[in-house]
């Protein structure tokens, strides 16, 4: 490996600059700090081996798209909390042309699922069976999704490409110490929902090389056959037969029939930008976009980044775009959604009228749901950009932790836990404290409502940012303030990365902040207008992963220190 080209920009969190809300701008007589630089390409994203396998391709001659399959399968194999086969996840694109789009390979809620699978007799929401265990796993889209967009896009040949993913996935990747964390802290669930031989029940320390066979197999099937052998080949046949044992619905119909699908993706203005993001099933799109034009008419710069009126203002309109994202947004294959009402400027602004800058507008008198942060960080995002100019920020995600926590020891991969994204029922909250409504019920072949938020940003007509993270339903918070942070308050994508960040999501009545990140000051301010502060409860939000195009067309990436993720780039 070339040091010179592959910078490693972990770090751990206590290092983060600038670490404290204040009221005055964080970034006075501070030296910029920058990423990594590159000439013209880059891949930034959870894993150093991912990112290289992402620039490798595109040096093979590869583009954006190829190294979106390469990139997208390494985090399977050495990013396993949330890397996924048993997944899903949205790409949001720009050609260098200016063509815009999208895919959503989203999972698809079984033939056999329906509304109130997740209810007792006496239709209460029985804790954990959308969470844990075969029940809780959506129809995979991921390989659909990845091969789709390949052979729409890209240069290469699949096989060529998953090549070094699979010798990868043989010669083992090493545990890194977050991860020997996680690894560790899954142990026994893990255990208990697969049995006591499974692959990922054995001890693995900080150090330990993981060899997986099993998953360099099924890859080296899905090379060798393509798409179809994981959703009609011997691949599903395995998956299909294993998650029935376990008490699971998916069926060899459901994955024969699954199909990722095209979407026109949501685009807005805010001042001088051009911001594209991810349509529903994504709430992504259209929640950034209410937040980011109900702020538009105030003078966030001259408030101060991270001040007690700035923090407000975002509050209130991060408050509103969640209550209508919970109330309106579900599959548009499935139910109506207004989205041009939803981003209409007039409308916006009437949403904000009630807003008063003395005090805190109260969310609703129902009771806080109670939020389960614990699991908060297990989605993956990534960004890619090419020599040619194409652009793409790709989120993907098991959902939880190593998802349902259901692994299929035969093929190398855990089964996602996305079910837990629908609304079990109106009014009681899912792992994320999200409240969802019917518009998000279950039926079968049903896209479950995501918050993922993969963005790309022009500025002046030209691409200008690509930008995205886990974390949730603080999904899109995070990436509307690391906008912002560059937009506003002219940081370099890694500062606009490493900024602290705060979240509201209207229900519960509370802003959180990261740990350690308040000063008493700001939360005087906010405390006497009736703000309920959260500090602390997640300890981190977000885990960005950016790409910023700098004045001169060099690419500087953004890769968070919260978390292990790392920028390669050539
Ligand atoms: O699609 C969603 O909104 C969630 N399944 C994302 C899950 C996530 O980000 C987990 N990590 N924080």
């Amino acid at each position: 490996m070339n040091k010179q080209v592959y910078t490693r920009v972990a770090a751990l969190v206590l290092s983060i600059p600038f670490l404290v809300f204040s009221c005055q701008s964080p970034s006075e007589e501070k030296e910029p700090k920058r990423g990594l630089i590159a000439e013209k390409a880059m891949v930034v994203s959870a894993r150093g081996e991912a990112s290289r396998i992402g620039i490798e391709i595109m040096k093979k001659g590869g583009n954006a798209f190829d190294a979106m399959m390469a990139t997208e399968m390494a985090l399977a194999v050495t990013f396993p909390f949330a890397g996924n086969l048993g997944g899903g996840g949205f790409a949001v694109y720009r050609l260098a042309n200016g063509e815009i789009g999208s895919i959503d390979y989203r999972e698809k809620a079984p033939g056999a699922a329906h509304r109130d699978m997740y209810l007792d007799e006496n239709g209460d929401v029985i804790p954990g069976l959308s969470t844990k265990g075969a029940l809780a796993s959506g129809v995979p889209g991921t390989i659909a999704g990845i091969f789709e967009a390949q052979a729409k896009f890209g240069k290469l040949e699949p096989k060529d490409i998953l090549q070094p993913v699979i010798d990868l996935a043989r010669n083992g990747f090493v545990v890194s110490t977050q991860q020997a964390g996680r690894l560790q802290s899954i142990r026994e669930v893990v255990r208990e929902v697969n049995g006591e031989n499974t692959f990922y029940a054995k001890e693995w320390n900080a150090g330990d090389t993981i060899k997986n066979i099993a998953l360099a197999e099924t890859l080296e099937r899905i090379a060798s056959n393509g798409r179809d052998e994981f959703y009609k080949g011997e691949t599903a046949k395995i998956l299909v037969d294993h998650m029935q044992k376990m008490g699971g619905i998916i069926t060899e119909e459901d994955l024969a029939a699954y199909e990722a699908a095209w979407r026109e993706p949501i685009v807005f203005d805010y001042k001088e930008l051009r911001v594209i993001s991810m349509a529903p099933p994504s709430s992504g799109g259209v929640t950034i976009g209410q937040i980011l034009k109900m702020v538009e008419p105030f003078d966030l710069k001259g408030m101060g980044h991270n001040s007690a009126d700035y923090v407000q203002v975002l509050t209130e309109a991060m408050r509103r775009a969640y209550a209508d994202r919970n109330y309106y947004l579900g599959d548009p294959d499935f139910v109506e959604i207004p989205i041009s009402e939803l981003l209409d400027d007039a409308y916006l602004s009437n949403r904000m009228e009630s807003f008063d800058p003395e005090k805190a507008t109260l969310s609703s008198d129902i009771a806080e749901g109670s939020v389960l942060f614990a699991e908060s960080m297990e989605t993956t995002h990534y960004s890619i950009m090419d020599e040619e100019g194409n652009a793409l920020a790709v989120t993907t995600t098991l959902n939880g932790a190593y998802g349902s926590k259901v692994y299929l020891d035969e093929l190398g991969f855990f089964m996602n836990n996305e079910m837990d994204d629908f609304s079990s029922k109106a009014g009681v909250p899912n792992m994320f404290g999200l409240i969802g409504a019917e518009a998000n019920s279950i039926a079968p072949g049903k896209r479950m409502l995501s918050s993922m938020t993969p963005t790309l940003v022009e500025r002046d007509g030209k691409l200008w940012m690509i930008v995205g993270t886990p974390g949730g339903s603080t999904i899109i918070t995070a990436v509307a303030q690391t906008i912002l942070n560059a937009y506003e308050f002219d940081m370099t994508m890694q500062e606009a990365v490493e900024a602290p960040r705060f979240h509201h999501q209207w229900l519960p009545d509370q802003i959180l902040f990261e740990e350690n990140t308040l000063d008493s000051t700001l939360v005087q301010i906010l405390s006497a207008k009736n703000y309920l502060i959260n500090e602390g409860r997640t300890p981190i939000i977000g885990s960005v992963d950016a790409i910023m195009v700098l004045p001169d067309g060099k690419l500087e990436g953004g890769a968070d220190p919260r978390r292990e993720n790392e920028a390669a780039g050539y």
